[in-house]
């Protein structure tokens, strides 16, 4: 049988447009008060389980999902960052555009939106802070639809209006996109929830598209079954106390096992080692901030790993590494990693 994979989800947008304080938000910790300045300078990567969906999203849950949660992938806004979004938008199967309402397009929206095109990755819009908009009256995690409804006409009218200057930036470089709400074909048009990060307004029925997304892609595609020959990208490499040198990396196929051989794309050409040790965050932690982690003795894709290996020097973040059983292998893979 096989076994479906987590579906990995970028989270992109224009500097401070709030991709860190939604995860925040979905995790609900306190990750962006500890970000030095604010500003997101690493990939960072979030399981979040289908339970934990299924809770925020319990007003409304209509869907029959086999999918065993979402990976999320934070994503850094500002300009010097493109290398880590474009890594991000590589790797996601579904994304989250991110954009301030008030503020409209911008130019790493714009970025983010080519890097989408370039993948061809289906992506929701989340126009973030409605709670900004004059007279919105906050209504805390509620559906938008519901908090929507309460609100005075003509504040249901300035945010109208905003979500129609949006559907005009999209059809500009087009896309053909309108609110959540009045898409019947979501695999033609591309759906604008309205949220608030801050006060968990509209995530409800942006987390439950998503999770509808991933599942008629997953009807489409054979990405999300996961495939037996363990893959992943190195997010970071890092010293740790007591384990020495490790790397962080987004398992994005098959299943790594302790003990197991490895390539991975190094600085002076391909490296081989093998699997010391695998740690993993604990659910709904990021993986970035996260400094108690698990040993497990296996994980499968798509996750976020810490891995323990010896001769690692040479590993940059960015790297491509594979489980290798013989020398072909081996080969095959400096190949892959010289035509990408
Ligand atoms: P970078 O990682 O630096 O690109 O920024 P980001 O997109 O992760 O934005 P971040 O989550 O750091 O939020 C930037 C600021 O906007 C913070 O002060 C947040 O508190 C604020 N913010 C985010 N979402 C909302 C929201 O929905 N409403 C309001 N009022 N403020 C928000
Ligand atoms: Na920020
Ligand atoms: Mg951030």
């Amino acid at each position: 049988m096989k076994v479906l994979r987590t579906p990995i989800v970028a989270v992109l947008g224009h500097v401070d447009h709030g991709k860190t304080t939604l995860l925040d938000r979905i995790r609900r910790s306190n990750v962006t008060a500890r970000e030095a300045g604010g500003i997101t300078q690493h990939i960072g990567a979030t399981e979040i389980p289908l339970s934990a969906i299924k809770e925020i999203c319990k007003d409304i849950w209509n869907v029959n999902v086999v999918i065993p949660g979402l990976l999320f992938i934070d994503t850094p806004g500002h300009k010097a960052f493109t290398n880590l979004r474009r890594r991000g938008g590589a790797l996601a199967d579904l994304a989250i555009l991110i954009v301030d309402i008030n503020e409209g397009f911008k130019p790493q929206t714009e970025e983010a939106l080519m890097i989408l095109k370039t993948f061809k990755t289906p992506f929701i819009v989340a126009a973030n802070k409605i709670d900004k908009i004059p007279g919105w009256q906050s209504n805390e995690g509620m559906p938008f639809m519901k908090s929507y409804a309460m609100q005075d006409e003509v504040v249901r009218q300035r945010l109208d209006n905003r979500i129609y200057e949006l559907i005009g930036e999209l059809y500009q470089r087009g896309f053909s996109a309108d609110r959540f709400d009045r898409i019947r074909d979501f695999t033609r048009n591309v759906a604008i929830v309205p949220i608030s990060a801050l006060t968990g307004e509209g995530i409800p029925e942006l987390l439950m598209l998503l999770v509808g997304l991933a599942q008629r892609y997953l009807e489409k595609s054979l990405r999300l079954h996961v495939e037996g020959k363990a893959r992943g990208t190195v997010l970071e490499v890092k010293e740790e106390k007591g384990l020495g040198l490790t790397f962080d990396a987004i398992l994005y196929d098959g299943t790594l096992r302790v003990g197991d051989r490895i390539a991975i794309g190094g600085v002076e050409g391909v490296i081989v080692t093998h699997v010391r040790g695998i740690l993993r965050p604990r659910p709904a932690k990021e993986m970035r901030l996260e400094s108690r982690f698990k040993s497990v003795e296996s994980v499968t894709a798509a996750a976020g790993i810490k891995v323990v290996a010896p001769d690692i020097e040479g590993v940059l973040a960015g790297s491509e590494f594979e489980v290798v059983e013989s020398d072909e292998d081996i080969k095959a893979f400096e190949q892959r990693i010289k035509q990408e």
